[in-house]
């Protein structure tokens, strides 16, 4: 069938050791790179897309008997645009929540954090997030992760001059692959930053790996701090993920625009519906794409065929509640020592320690 160069790819990936894990929805071929050296790496968007084993593991996807599709395709550079804008629409609180956590009890969470940390963004995107915590929490060094390295490096030179003080290492990387950090980066006192309730799009399962794979890098008092978003009345979450004006359902479709740009794909986006609702027996929001009839598409001359209503799957978000969060912790290797909580008791943030 498909047959894939692996020599080609370029960024750094799991060290199977050390932080890696088996993910639910693994393709069969994995790409392994040759590490390079500790240095700063940043890689650009293009090695990263080569390097996804992109046709074969789409393919696999949408043949599945429920069909999906990667959601790492959705941050081309539209795709991440389209996402900012969706942390800016009305129904969508999870983003406004945490900014209201790090805003009023910033005080807080610097005294349970403490200074001088090595600070580890993962999913840094244009850094301004963990930027905000910097006046307080005063790391010592700062690096930022990021599958988007191009984004990457403007962000981080911007920073550079803002806080000459603290040292900053920027690292290209898909994480859904697992994370190694290079040698360069200090052990201890790491605190790991994943903010944004991106632990909700694993299933539990992979998330509790994903926590485990960090505790393994975690020497003397290493730690995490966590966003995650809440369980909460079904009408809020189904408005967050399908909003009014159709901007969730633009990020979604814009998938198949990059199918079609990237991989030689024949998708008629018209052809397919946004459709977003949370699943409470699952604990998590669903997006689809629902083929409004039945209709043929072609990747890269491979034949896909959809029913009328059929649906791709293509995002979940899952929600916790204390109970779930404890488990989590608990699984990952981790302790919760504190909690902090928007007005409306919507999103949480969490300071977990390395047991
Ligand atoms: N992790 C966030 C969330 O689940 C952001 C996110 C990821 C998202 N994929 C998404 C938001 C798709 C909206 C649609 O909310």
């Amino acid at each position: 069938m498909l047959q894939l160069d692996q020599t080609e790819s370029a960024i750094d990936i799991a060290n199977p050791g050390i932080g890696s894990f088996e993910l639910e929805r693994e393709a069969p071929h994995r790409v392994q790179a040759g590490r390079a050296t500790d240095a700063l790496r940043l890689r650009n968007r293009q090695a990263v897309t080569e390097s996804w084993n992109g046709r074969e593991e789409l393919l696999e996807g949408l043949n599945a008997p429920q069909a999906w599709i990667p959601s790492k395709y959705f941050y081309d550079s539209l795709g991440s645009q389209l996402f900012d804008a969706i942390t800016h629409l009305p129904e969508y609180y999870p983003t406004r929540a945490e900014a209201a956590i790090f805003s009023r009890q910033i005080g807080d969470i610097a005294r349970a954090v403490g200074t001088g940390r090595i600070l580890i963004d993962l999913g840094a995107g244009n850094c301004e997030k963990a930027a905000g915590l910097f006046p307080a929490l005063k790391p010592a060094h700062y690096v930022a992760v990021d599958i988007s390295a191009t984004y990457l490096e403007t962000a981080l030179a911007r920073l550079r001059h803002r806080f000459p003080d603290i040292g900053m290492t920027g690292l290209g990387l898909d994480m859904s692959e697992g994370l190694s950090l290079p040698d360069s980066v200090p052990d201890a006192r790491r605190l790991f930053f994943y903010p944004g309730s991106s632990i909700g799009n694993f299933t539990p399962a992979d998330a509790a790996r994903f926590l485990s794979g960090l505790r393994r890098q975690c020497q003397q008092q290493g730690g995490l701090l966590i966003g995650v978003d809440l369980i909460k009345d079904k009408a809020i979450l189904d408005a967050a993920y399908d909003d009014a004006l159709g901007v969730t359902a633009a990020f979604n479709r814009n998938l198949l625009a990059r199918i079609n740009r990237e991989l030689g794909g024949t998708f008629d986006i018209a052809a397919f519906a946004h459709r977003a609702y949370y699943n409470e027996a699952e604990g998590r929001v669903e997006m689809h794409l629902v083929s409004r009839n039945a209709q043929h598409v072609l990747i890269d001359g491979y034949e896909v065929a959809f029913e009328k209503g059929e649906s791709i799957h293509t995002e979940n978000s899952y929600k916790y509640d204390d109970a779930s969060l404890s488990a989590l912790a608990e699984a990952g290797g981790f302790a919760i020592e504190q909690r902090w909580s928007d007005s409306k008791g919507y999103f949480a943030d969490l300071l977990m320690v390395a047991e």
